[in-house]
């Protein structure tokens, strides 16, 4: 995490201390640093650039709209997964025509909505969506572009939550039945096939899964080659793996020297959908130390203002997050292991498991790589507010994110006296 740096004992984001934030806005508290969300989109488009790929970042990996805007600023499109990211794509200013939707289960006024503005193309994931889709577009009078997402039936290697191109799994459609629906596309005449897409996993450390899943494409473009079919667009989804800890994801650069030559072979335009690569090594959540404990059989606690509804990755994946104190204290010998974990009702709601830490009540610490599927997989479980959201640019910094207020916790809800 090249932005998020030691200058003497203190923490900083790019040429800001993160004790200032926190001094000014509080802790829970997400930090994204400008200059590293720029930098990892440009690292994959100099990676890739030999097949000039449209990236359209994954909105889901996190949402925020000034940081949908700093990757629309620098080109980019966005993949979205549902009407409530068209409207943030909306909002963010991102021109329709660079617009990719997936999700296995777009309901007929999602369809409707993206449909009226013109998106780029749907990623359908069965043959009753599409369907659906040409239903819709029939009643609108109107042609709907649409790649068709293929599960290729590899195993990515990752957890098994976020694997997603094998055939167990609920995403795409079975190679043979995407040959056989193109084929038959006639049956479909208000939907325009233009071409295929892929996403095989998220948090990809190895070249090899994808080299499997694009070498079983080539051999379908082979084959619909030979009746005379041609598709223009080649989506090869996103996943591409960060370091958290000691795992050694391929850099962009090895990544696209195995794949962008068989890319080259598929003659389509090629279209990336990165989420984690651009915004996880971006982010970090500021949380304060609020008490210690030990348990009966000695076991250390330490008690953050952060909890599993700010950041869920350590709950729901039992995912690794480096923790390190935003000021460094003087060290002392023997540190004792401790669990970062924070005030939810849930034993399973911890940061960090076994850590050497020395801190003390009203210390700040950072729990680094936050960047992706931290806020946007947020909740308010146990009341709790959301936290507000920071971006730093250089020694500058900008609220882009109001923390939630008690008010904004109940605002949707009506006391009815039933
Ligand atoms: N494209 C599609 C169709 C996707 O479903 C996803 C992520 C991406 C692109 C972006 O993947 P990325 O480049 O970020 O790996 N919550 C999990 C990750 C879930 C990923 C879901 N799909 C986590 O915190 O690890």
């Amino acid at each position: 995490m090249h932005y998020f740096r030691y200058k003497g004992k203190k923490l900083y984001c790019e040429d800001t201390p993160l004790e200032t934030l926190t001094g000014k806005f509080g802790t829970p508290l997400y930090v994204y640093s400008h200059r590293a969300i720029i930098e990892h989109f440009e690292e994959l488009k100099k990676a890739f650039s030999l097949v000039d790929p449209l990236i359209c970042y994954s909105v889901k990996a996190n949402s925020n709209l000034a940081i949908l805007k700093t990757l629309i600023k620098q080109g980019a499109g966005l993949d979205i997964v549902s009407g409530g990211e068209l409207f943030r794509a909306e909002k963010a200013g991102c021109v329709y025509k660079k617009i990719v939707y997936a999700s296995v289960g777009k309901t007929s006024q999602e369809i409707e909505y993206a449909l009226k503005k013109k998106i780029f193309m749907f990623n359908a994931e069965s043959l009753s969506e599409l369907q659906r889709i040409n239903d819709i577009a029939a009643k609108h009078n109107k042609k709907a572009a649409v790649s068709i997402r293929v599960n290729p039936d590899v195993d990515s290697k990752t957890h098994k939550y976020i694997t997603t191109g094998r055939k167990e799994t609920k995403f795409g459609v079975p190679l043979p039945e995407a040959e056989r629906i193109i084929l038959s596309r006639a049956n479909l005449p208000f939907v325009e096939i233009k071409g295929l897409h892929i996403h095989i996993g998220s948090q990809i450390t190895s070249e090899k899964p994808f080299v499997r899943a694009i070498n079983k494409i080539l051999n379908l473009l082979g084959r619909l080659k030979q009746k005379n079919i041609r598709l223009e667009y080649f989506n090869i989804g996103g996943g591409f793996g960060i370091v958290y800890n000691r795992e050694k994801p391929k850099t962009a650069s090895a990544l696209a020297k195995a794949i962008v030559p068989l890319l080259r072979k598929t003659r389509m335009k090629i279209i990336l959908e990165p989420g984690r690569f651009i915004v996880g090594n971006a982010g970090v959540l500021l949380t304060k130390v609020l008490y210690l404990k030990k348990s009966l059989n000695n076991k250390l606690f330490i008690i953050t203002d952060a909890a599993m509804n700010d950041l869920l990755r350590p709950s729901l994946y039992g995912a690794y997050h480096n923790i390190l104190p935003v000021v460094k204290r003087r060290s002392i010998s023997a540190l004792p292991l401790a669990d970062i974990v924070g005030p939810v009702c849930e034993s399973g709601d911890f940061l960090g498991k076994n850590r050497r830490l020395y801190c003390q009540p009203g210390d700040l610490l950072a729990v680094m790589s936050a960047g992706a599927y931290g806020f946007s997989m947020a909740s308010n479980y146990n009341s709790r507010c959301k936290p507000a959201e920071v971006i730093v640019k250089g020694d500058k910094y900008f609220l882009v994110g109001r923390r939630q207020s008690y008010k904004d916790l109940i605002s949707k809800e009506i006391m009815v006296d039933v």
